[in-house]
Parts: structure tokens; C-alpha cells; sequence
């Protein structure tokens, strides 16, 4: 087992990784508040592993709330459903909401526990790759309005991250493709030496080899956790960093309507663009974008864009909920594994990117 913190004073707190943490007993128990556990999961991820989560916390008091699964079940009907349980199962200050699933569970179950009785603890366990190595670490928590995604939300740390890596082992693989790209996001923008290790390891990663998987949820883990503690509340830029691709992912899920595209293809798709763009600014040398090309194919992941027309997609770009004073800001590469947010990016630079990867 690997494990590491993430340094936020008093509310600094543990990532476990390794196999088959959800039967350590001993570990949650010291991670844990004393008082009543509320369990959220979902209909996908309860018949897989709720039931060893209930016998590792057998000794305990422990109520279960079993959400529909989904992106389009994160919202505030469904979170109500988690405030009756709590309510119900008489979940007090002294206890915390147990999540148990991917970022969407996570996401839900942690946007509960800030708003619960003005605060309760949150411990979360992901079950995706997405989750392990992104959304379950940081203390970002929402739901989504029909207005847009996660536009109610709180930050709000976990008191404890427990990354099973053996649950890894049913994910589909389009999941785990999804979130090879927030692990290769990780390496463009802090760590050149983890994106060749990448490079190398990827096949092992796909057959979901514990030693690699570990790696490289470790590593990623790390890099997010020293951002974090460094800009908790995105602030200075420094956390703005992890949306290298984002915008241009995001643009594509939207013109997709969300339909046939995970968020993480998005995102694999948006950091060639991020890459390509740099490379036109001058920043970087264009070799780089071969080698990320063949890193996300590698891992599975697509390559060019949806059918949509270039100047939609830059329309869609100017949605995004991080523009501020009508400028874009856009998360560029100056080198491999250095990034740099920038919001003077000339539109007809990025129209030349959006048109080099139509299919
Ligand atoms: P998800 O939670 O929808 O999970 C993907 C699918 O895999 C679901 O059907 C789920 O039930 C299933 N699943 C989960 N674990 C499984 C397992 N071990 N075996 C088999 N199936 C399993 O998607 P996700 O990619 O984990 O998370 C996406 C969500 O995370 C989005 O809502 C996004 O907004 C959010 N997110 C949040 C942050 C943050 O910082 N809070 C960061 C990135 C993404
Ligand atoms: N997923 C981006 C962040 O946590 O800031």
C-alpha cells in the first residue's frame, strides 16, 4: 500500500492506494469519526462491492443510501434522497458520509457532507480511475442544474481517501480509458520523467497490472495533492493547471449533447488541442504533439474531434465558467511536464487547431 497526505493545516488528510483496502478493517477505523456511517453508493457499484465495505465496518453502526447511476442523476432530487437517509438513520455531527463509487457518487456524497447539519466528515472511496486519481482528491464537491454542470457546489475536503486499486479490476474499459487521460493530463503539466514512464507502462496499465496501477495512481495522487495545497480554492492559477484540455473538452461534451463522449475522451481530445495550440504559439517544440498523439492512442483514447464545426466549438469554449472579464483562459504547455495559464490566446490560433483535428 502506498500512502501520502495533502498538506491543508487542519484539514490536512490520508490517500491510501493499494489492493484491497475496502476489507481493511484497521484502516478505515483510524480514519474514521466515532459516530453513525452513512454509506452512498450507487445501483452499479452496490452488488459489486457494498457488501465488503458492510463487513469491513461490521462493528459498527452503518446506514446505506443506494443512488440511480448517472450523470443525469446528479442533481438536487437525487441528493435529496441522501439527506432523507442521513435524516432517517440518525447521522449525527459525530459521523460521516462513507462514499462509494465514481465522481459522479463522490461528487454527491461529498456536496452532502459539506451541506449536512452545516458540516459533517466525508470519506471517500473511488471505484473509477477518474475518481481515484482526480475527483475524490481536492474537496471539490457538486451537482449539476439543467443550466450546466456542477454550478451548486461546495468545497469541502474528504477526511480520508482509500483508492482500492483491485476494484479497478471490473471497470469497463472505456472507464479506465477515460481515466488514463487525467493520468496522462498529470505528466504534460508537472512531471516530463512520469509521462515517459507513461509511455512505457501503458500497455500494463491497460491489462490493469496492480504494481503499474499503483504507480501511477500514486504519482498522479501526489501531483494533485502539492497543487492543492498550494491553490486549495483556485485562486493564484496554480490549480487552474489541472483544466489543461478541459476547456476544449468541455466544448466538445457540450456540442455532443453529452451523448457517446465520457468526459475523459473530452478531455484526451482537448489535450492534444491544449498541446497543438502550444505548439503554434511557439512554446513548445512540435515533436511534443507526436508523442501525445501516440500516448492517447496507447491508451485507448480518440484522437480527433466530434463532426463539429470549428467556430461552434470556440463559441462554446466562450461558455466555459472559468472565463473572467470576456477573456478565454486557456491552459498551455511551455514544455513537457511545465504548463502556464494564459487568457491572450489569438482565436485565429485556435480556430487553426479546432480545423487540424476534424475527422
Ligand atoms: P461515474 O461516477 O459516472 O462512473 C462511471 C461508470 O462506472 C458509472 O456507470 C459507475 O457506476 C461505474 N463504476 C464505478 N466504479 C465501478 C467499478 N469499480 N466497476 C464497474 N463499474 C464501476 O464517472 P467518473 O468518470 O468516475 O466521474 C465523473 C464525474 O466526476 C463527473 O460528474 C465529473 O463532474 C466529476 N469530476 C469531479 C471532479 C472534482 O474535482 N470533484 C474532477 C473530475 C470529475
Ligand atoms: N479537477 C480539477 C480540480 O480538482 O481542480
Amino acid at each position: 500500500m502506498q500512502s501520502l497526505s495533502i498538506a491543508l493545516g487542519e484539514r490536512t488528510y490520508p490517500i491510501y492506494i493499494g489492493p484491497g483496502l475496502l476489507s481493511e478493517t484497521a484502516l478505515f477505523e483510524a480514519n474514521l469519526p466515532a459516530g453513525a456511517l452513512c454509506i452512498v453508493t450507487n445501483e452499479t457499484v452496490a452488488p459489486l462491492y457494498l457488501d465488503t465495505l458492510r463487513k469491513t465496518l461490521a462493528h459498527r453502526r452503518v446506514v446505506e443510501c443506494v443512488l440511480p447511476d448517472g450523470e443525469p442523476h446528479k442533481n438536487l432530487t437525487t441528493l435529496a434522497r441522501v439527506f432523507d437517509s442521513l435524516i432517517a438513520g440518525r447521522v449525527h455531527r459525530d459521523g460521516a458520509i462513507i462514499a462509494l463509487g465514481g465522481g459522479v457518487v463522490g461528487d454527491m456524497a461529498g456536496f452532502a457532507a459539506a451541506c449536512y447539519q452545516r458540516g459533517i466528515a466525508c470519506a471517500q472511496i473511488p471505484t473509477t480511475l477518474l475518481s481515484q486519481v482526480d475527483s475524490s482528491v481536492g474537496g471539490k464537491t457538486a451537482v449539476n442544474h439543467p443550466q450546466g454542470k456542477n454550478l451548486i457546489g461546495a468545497f469541502h475536503q474528504p477526511c480520508a481517501v482509500f483508492a482500492d486499486t483491485k476494484v479497478l479490476q471490473t471497470l469497463p474499459d472505456r472507464e479506465m480509458s477515460a481515466g488514463l487521460a487525467e493520468v496522462i493530463k498529470y505528466g504534460l503539466i508537472e512531471d516530463a520523467s512520469f509521462f515517459a514512464w507513461l509511455e512505457s507502462a501503458m500497455p500494463k496499465l491497460r491489462a490493469r497490472e496492480e504494481r503499474e496501477l499503483v504507480e501511477a495512481i500514486s504519482r498522479s495522487c501526489a501531483i494533485k495533492a502539492q497543487i492543492v495545497a498550494e491553490d486549495e480554492r483556485e485562486t493564484t492559477g496554480r490549480r487552474a493547471l489541472l483544466n489543461l484540455g478541459h476547456t476544449f473538452g468541455h466544448a466538445i461534451e457540450t456540442a455532443v449533447d453529452y451523448q457517446g463522449w465520457l468526459h475523459g475522451e473530452a478531455v484526451g481530445v482537448g489535450l492534444l488541442l491544449a498541446t497543438d495550440l502550444s505548439a503554434r504559439l511557439g512554446l513548445i517544440d512540435p515533436s511534443v504533439i507526436a508523442r501525445v498523439k501516440s500516448l492517447l492512442e496507447s491508451a485507448g483514447l480518440r484522437t480527433v474531434s466530434p463532426r463539429v464545426a470549428p467556430e461552434q466549438l470556440w463559441e462554446l469554449m466562450q461558455m466555459d465558467k472559468k472565463v473572467s472579464g470576456g477573456k478565454l483562459p486557456l491552459v498551455l504547455l511551455n514544455q513537457l511536464g511545465d504548463a502556464q495559464l494564459r487568457r491572450d490566446v489569438d482565436q485565429e490560433l485556435v480556430l487553426q487547431t479546432l480545423r487540424h483535428y476534424q475527422p
